[in-house]
């Protein structure tokens, strides 16, 4: 490869082949230098990774409730299928069941439909506070949003085949293009949270079809669980008698059972596989290092908390010191974020604002992360600098 303009022409003209959107994947290329990705019509996403395709939100956008599709975190762990026609689309369901089937998307979109707000979070969203680091796509604050998704229940998918009850775990496989020698994405989830009225093939993303990047034609969508549940092109469901055994569930996505000092190694059998979201919140405004003129500033952002609800958030404008009670957004749903907002009366000086969420389980966000090999489920206090003159 003889310079980076040649390198963006061949994955250019790769694109094309692949029946990509090249002009994308070329903006992404050239966005990884100054970390920001111009889409037409669009406003900017961080490329976080532009083989796969990973794609984070930048936190001023967490001002809407619903996240839009276009600023919607992307997390693809290889390449997107290159050729999704809904026509030829089909969904195989087998395993532990009575009677293996097919279904094509019109079969599918027959069922009847179910609705759910959900906010969608990368395990790995904010790995790259961690200290000392840890390998993996280095996030920032920006691997979640929240959408409404639309599809029928996984339980009605699933009795249209008829679960033996021998079936303990349902496994889902995507069209995702495996690159090489790597192991495909697959995993599994227990039989009672696919069978929970929540848990969808979904669809449809906020009223729309789903977009390639999100997981046309059909995705799992498994609320208030960390964003790896929910497999995008779904084309195989399978239900097993055990837990699905592959990369993306051991090695992968797992959590230690005990505490570990920063950059301790942990053994594989001191650790239980992800499943929900843990307590946390992001401030989306002010933004760090933001310079405020003194007086009324409203300091805003979300919260979430996985398969819990919110029930407060605080802001201290203090480094810490003290914490006063944000206001909480009218619009909520069970596996939601709750956007919320604080009145600062601030006066000059350089300070640093933190916020803190507590959920309906009574777990608040610690005030330094919880440090883990893999770096998941980062949720310590947020926090931004201000410089007020
Ligand atoms: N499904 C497939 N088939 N392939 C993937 O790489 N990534 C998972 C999940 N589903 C992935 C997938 C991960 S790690 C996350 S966080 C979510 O999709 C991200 O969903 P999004 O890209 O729609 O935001």
């Amino acid at each position: 490869m003889n310079s980076r303009r040649d390198f963006l022409k061949q994955m250019s003209k790769a694109a094309l082949a692949a029946g990509a959107v090249p002009s994308v994947l070329v903006s992404a290329l050239e966005a990884q230098q100054s970390g920001a990705l111009q889409i037409p019509g669009e406003e900017d996403m961080l490329v976080r990774s532009a083989r796969f395709f990973d794609l984070e939100t930048p936190v001023e956008y967490f001002s809407t409730w619903l996240t839009p599709v276009p600023h919607f975190f992307v997390r693809n762990h290889m390449h997107e299928p290159s050729e999704l026609s809904a026509a030829d689309w089909r969904l195989a369901i087998g395993g532990e069941v009575e009677k293996p089937c097919t279904l094509n998307l019109s079969e599918l979109s027959a069922l009847p439909t179910h609705s759910v707000v959900n906010t969608l979070e990368c395990a790995g969203n904010g790995r790259s506070f961690h200290h000392p680091q840890v390998p993996g796509i280095q996030w920032g604050k920006g691997a979640v949003g929240t959408a409404r998704f639309s599809g029928p229940r996984l339980a009605d998918v699933l009795q249209r085949a008829g679960v033996k009850s021998s079936g303990k775990h349902v496994m889902f496989r995507g069209l995702d293009e495996i690159p090489g020698k790597v192991p495909a994405f697959i995993r599994s989830i227990p039989i009672e949270k696919a069978l929970d009225s929540d848990s969808l093939v979904a669809t449809h993303m906020n009223g729309a079809l789903l977009t390639r990047h999100h997981g046309f034609p059909a995705r799992a969508l498994v609320p208030g669980w960390i964003g790896a549940a929910s497999c995008k092109w779904l084309t195989e469901i399978k239900v097993l008698d055990a837990e699905f055994v592959g990369n993306f569930m051991s090695p992968g996505y797992r959590f230690p059972n005990q505490p570990v000092n920063p950059g301790e190694a942990v053994k594989p059998d001191d650790t239980h596989p992800l499943t929900a979201l843990n307590v946390k919140s992001v401030i989306a405004g002010p933004l760090d290092g933001a310079h405020v003129k003194a007086g009324r500033i409203t300091v805003r952002g979300t919260a979430w908390a996985g398969e819990a609800d919110i029930v407060k958030v605080e802001v201290s404008t203090d480094g810490g010191a003290d914490w006063s009670p944000a206001t909480l957004g009218r619009e909520q749903a069970h596996y939601a974020w709750r956007l919320w907002n604080y009145d600062w009366k601030a006066t000059s000086g350089d300070c640093t604002v933190l916020s803190r969420a507590t959920d309906s389980q009574g777990h608040v966000q610690p005030a330094t992360p919880v440090w883990n090999p893999s770096g998941y489920l980062y949720n310590a206090t947020d926090q931004v600098k201000v410089h007020v003159s």
